[in-house]
């Protein structure tokens, strides 16, 4: 039996007969764009998330982009931010012209460290810009208690939950910490949309006016533009696909985290191995279950062999990438953030996971770390 790292399909099969009235709804209604199912599921993610303000975008890369702008974000100014994650929070920094500035990760993490953070703070930081790895928040109060500038004013912080939709920390929800919050509604994230989609969250009047402005090529009133945005809009389809999905968005979040529960106890105590280790007040929701492993090469090709899914995530960090090369940063800048590079390894995990699917990895990931188990 192989075991998929991911299949969408499963989802679709069991909400279908909700899903297909609720598209065509909005193809007989022809508001494709704005609306009603907008509005509605805004509403609701806003109270989800635990804030007054929710606004639909088209991606999650959008999300961060507009959140940015929204900030007046200028050439020359700095985001304080980690150097291990998914491209776009950092492409976003620099589409306007504006510099990331790294921290490293923490020891045991695989979110920014936010010891590191006083540090990297100067006087041209303009927001702090935490990504809620795999699922797990970063370590927000530490994170809140530094989001100030040199001289004492608060500094925004922009959560990216793109992958953390669901995660709570002390608490509360990702998203509702800082001065917004992107999420991304990509099909495998864990509120997944049927292509492109993203929504910021704020509890800020100011901000979240800001944002819909931007959102819709800074237009006030309609034709007249006050400042340049751009169409960042949320589908009403993809909108009424997600409305389904967000009334099973806590099963899911649940079974992911039975998944992960699963795989914390069968996976204990191997040699090469160091499973996720939340710390206190962390209630991850496992986007990704992510592990280390000593011989990666070694267990991908066991479990290639066994027909079990994994992914890398992510085979090489930001700071070195050629695209950033005018930053002037080098390899061994970042040894965490560099070292995790080498060793992570994204097992099998989203909601409709089989249970003997989930036995058949772990007995696998087993195999594969024994010593003298045949690589191919
Ligand atoms: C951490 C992180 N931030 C941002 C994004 C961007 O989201 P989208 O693909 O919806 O643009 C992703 C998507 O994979 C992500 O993983």
């Amino acid at each position: 039996m192989a075991v998929p790292f991911f299949d969408l399909t499963r989802q679709y099969a069991a909400l279908e007969d909700d899903i297909r009235p609720a598209i065509d709804q909005v193809l007989r209604s022809q508001q494709c764009i704005g609306g009603p199912v907008v509005a509605e599921l805004e509403e609701q993610l806003a109270r989800y998330v635990g804030v007054r303000h929710a606004v639909g975008v088209s991606s999650g890369t959008d999300a961060l982009l507009l959140s940015l702008m929204a900030l007046n974000l200028k050439p020359g100014d700095e985001v304080v931010t980690s150097p291990f994650t998914f491209f776009a929070p950092i492409g976003s920094v620099m589409r306007l012209g504006a510099t990331p500035v790294f921290v490293d990760i923490e020891p045991d993490g695989f979110n920014l460290d936010p010891t590191r953070l006083t540090e990297a703070i100067g006087p041209r930081t303009r927001a702090l810009l935490p990504i809620h790895l795999f699922g797990q928040c970063a370590q927000m109060d530490q994170v809140m208690a530094a989001a100030y500038s040199p001289t004492g004013e608060a500094l925004p912080v922009i959560e990216d939950l793109a992958q953390a939709l669901g995660a709570q920390f002390e608490g509360r929800q990702a998203g509702s910490f800082g001065a917004a919050g992107c999420v991304s509604f990509f099909p495998t994230k864990n509120l997944g949309a049927a292509g492109d989609g993203g929504m910021v969250f704020t509890d800020d009047d100011a901000l979240h006016e800001r944002l819909r402005l931007l959102a819709r090529h800074g237009a006030r009133p309609k034709y007249h533009h006050i400042e340049v945005g751009g169409n960042f809009r949320l589908d009403a389809i993809q909108a009424a696909i997600l409305s389904v999905k967000l009334r099973h968005l806590e099963a899911f979040c649940e079974r992911r985290r039975a998944h992960a529960a699963y795989y914390d106890e069968a996976l204990a105590g191997l040699e090469g191995l160091t499973l996720p280790s939340p710390g206190p007040g962390h209630q991850p929701v496992h986007n990704q279950y992510v592990v280390r492993v000593a011989d990666r090469a070694r267990l991908v090709a066991h479990l290639q062999q066994r027909g079990v899914g994994s992914a890398v995530y992510y085979p090489e960090a930001l700071h070195t990438q050629p695209a950033l090369k005018a930053l002037g940063y080098q390899r061994g800048d970042f040894p965490r953030a560099e070292k995790a590079c080498e060793e992570v390894l994204a097992l099998p995990i989203f909601p409709e996971l089989r249970v003997e699917e989930r036995e058949q990895v772990a007995r696998a990931v087993r195999e594969g770390l024994q010593p003298g188990a045949p690589a191919t």
